[in-house]
């Protein structure tokens, strides 16, 4: 287990690169399980749980190739539909392989995926949704075991009570070869799931109302293999625009998809950090002066839960206070407990957390919990004066592709250490 070592308050310049989405290439990567022979994958992170979902993947009988961000994916030898715990528990977006194992094969046993930090994540609202299919699914020792109906999935109108981002894809790819037309109600609109659909489209699934909130498809005998971009990752170009803001100094994030960060670049130009687009790349420029801003976490296109922890770092050095509400996951706060050993002063309510600006935050050794959490304790120690550590960085390791060695190409004190 490495941790990493932060030297604070050294402003950062030069450019950098988004890698490509985490949240999209893992539902891409199930979606390889439609077609019958080689699915690439173009401008895929290097990221542990992409690793998984190939060991996934290969579980199963497919082949995976990964060479310089491109991936190959032939599931055409798949012969086990199934996602054993050992490797579910250590990523519950494996629960993804569920809708394309039912529409490939008929039947599909997947491991629950349990909980996790932030929260206790039931797939309920997936299993609904393929219920209403014509799938049969019983749970079994901690499995869910699925068939489709004899003849295959049916189509169906589905409204989804709550918006469901992975709920969405897998009854997307799950509709993509069902029998008739599936309308999905109340879908989620984050660009990952549309960027799922636009591969879906390319591998000759029928499916229209991108971006919106009610997606149609219309299934088809057959998808055939294809060749798809993967969009540039939204949360870490936002984890790198919160970097540069909080060390102060002058940054080009390049290739920051601006569209799908809308959201976030008002927040971060209220808290007076200059953003400017500039063709694909946007221009950070920052005093390391914060103004205080509350934020609401919502759905697409509001404000994304998964860039809350980032942004509260921020706001611990904000002029006054601010006031943050995280209405999508029950649990999310696991990052404040250690922002407070920097000095930050933070009050929680339930799901609300005040954070009142201080002048100075100090260096101090502290725990990732989560994905995200990591990113925003790392993204604080660059403010701290002193020396910080951040320890079980493996949580990052799953969702960022070498965000330590992007700062450090920025001119950040960073360096990794075994733990
Ligand atoms: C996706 O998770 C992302 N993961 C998460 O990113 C992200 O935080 C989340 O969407 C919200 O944007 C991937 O795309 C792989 P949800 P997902 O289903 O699909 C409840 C990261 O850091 N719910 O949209 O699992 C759920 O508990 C990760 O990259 C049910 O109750 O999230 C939550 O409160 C973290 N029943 C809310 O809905 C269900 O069947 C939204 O969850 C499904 C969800």
């Amino acid at each position: 287990m490495d941790k990493i070592l932060i030297e604070g308050r050294q402003p950062l310049s030069g450019e950098v690169r988004v890698s490509g989405a985490k949240n999209a290439a893992l539902p891409l990567m199930a979606a390889a399980i439609l077609c019958g022979g080689p699915l690439i994958l173009n401008n895929v992170p290097r990221l542990r749980d992409l690793v998984t979902m190939a060991s996934l993947l290969r579980h199963m009988g497919g082949r995976t190739e990964f060479e310089n961000g491109r991936a190959e994916l032939d599931m055409g030898t798949l012969h086990s539909p199934e996602a054993p715990y050992e490797l579910v528990k250590t990523m519950r977006a494996s629960a993804l392989v569920l809708g394309p194992l039912l529409a490939r094969c008929g039947r599909a046993r997947v491991s629950l995926p349990g909980g996790c930090a932030i929260g206790a994540r039931p797939i309920d609202l997936h299993l609904k949704a393929l219920e209403a299919m014509g799938a049969v699914i019983d749970l079994d020792g901690g499995y869910v075991v699925a068939r489709a109906p004899k003849g295959g999935l049916r189509g169906a109108h589905v409204n989804f009570d709550t918006v469901t981002v992975t709920g969405t894809e897998n009854l997307m790819m799950a509709a993509s070869l069902a029998r008739g037309r599936t309308v999905i109600s109340n879908a989620a609109r984050e660009p990952e799931v549309t960027d799922t659909a636009r591969a879906l489209l390319a591998m000759g699934a029928e499916i229209s109302g991108l971006e919106t909130d009610e997606l149609v498809i219309d299934g088809v005998g057959a998808l055939r293999c294809a060749s798809y971009q993967v969009m540039p990752d939204r949360i870490e170009a936002g984890t790198l625009i919160v970097a540069a803001a909080l060390a102060g100094g002058r940054v080009v994030v390049k290739g920051s998809p601006h569209q799908a960060l809308d959201a976030v670049y008002d927040k971060i130009r209220e808290a007076g950090v200059g953003l400017k687009p500039e063709g694909e790349d946007l221009i950070v420029t920052s005093d390391g002066r914060i103004k205080s801003v509350g934020l609401v976490t919502r759905p697409y296109p509001g404000f994304p839960t998964d860039m809350q922890a980032q942004f509260m770092a921020l706001m611990t050095v904000g002029d006054s206070a601010a006031i943050i509400n995280e209405t999508i996951f029950e649990n999310r706060f696991m990052h404040v407990s250690e922002l407070r050993r920097l000095g930050a002063d933070i009050t929680l309510e339930g799901h609300v957390a005040v954070v009142r600006g201080v002048r100075r935050l100090s260096g101090a050794p502290m725990m990732a919990t989560d994905l995200r959490a990591s990113a925003g304790l790392i993204l604080a120690a660059l403010a701290a004066k002193g020396q910080s550590e951040v320890s079980r960085v493996y949580h990052l390791d799953r969702g960022y592709d070498k965000l330590d060695e992007k700062l450090i190409s920025l001119g950040a004190r960073i360096r990794r250490a075994p733990a």
